[in-house]
């Protein structure tokens, strides 16, 4: 949307940011079962930018699991003109989050 524009007209990397965050969560939990929090950013590269209109798409892959931790890669494509079919690799990210416990301390991931 144009109110998450950056100052060059592009989406701003921050809102992209959040986004992957969100969708790594999102991968996280379901495969840990319960709550999870954020603990590292460890990669985020933006390859193109992302333009207002644009179709994006995020897809989360589980690439390590730790004791407690769970290290989530994701991959960002987008499509212009609100989705022509024509996805492009926008960026590259890994994420890093904590399986927690009801009283917020790391818990082991079984
Ligand atoms: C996540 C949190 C509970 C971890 O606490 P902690 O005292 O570091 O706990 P631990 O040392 O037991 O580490 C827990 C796991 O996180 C991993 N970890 C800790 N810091 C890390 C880092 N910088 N990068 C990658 N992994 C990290 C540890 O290796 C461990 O993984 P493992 O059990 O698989 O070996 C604590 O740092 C926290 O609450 N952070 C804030 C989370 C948050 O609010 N996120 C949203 C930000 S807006």
């Amino acid at each position: 949307m144009p109110s998450d524009t950056n100052a060059s007209g592009d989406i701003f990397g921050g809102w992209l940011m959040s986004q992957v965050d969100i969708a790594g969560s999102i991968a996280a939990h379901r495969r840990v079962g319960n709550r999870v929090v954020t603990v590292a950013v460890n990669e985020f590269i933006f390859i193109k930018p992302v333009s207002v209109g644009d179709l994006v798409s995020i897809y989360a892959e589980v690439t390590h699991i730790g004791n407690t931790s769970i290290q989530i890669t994701l991959n960002v494509f987008s499509e212009n003109e609100r989705g022509n079919g024509n996805a492009q690799k926008v960026a590259e990210a890994i994420l890093t989050y904590v399986s927690m416990d009801d009283n917020n301390k790391p818990k082991v991931i079984s």
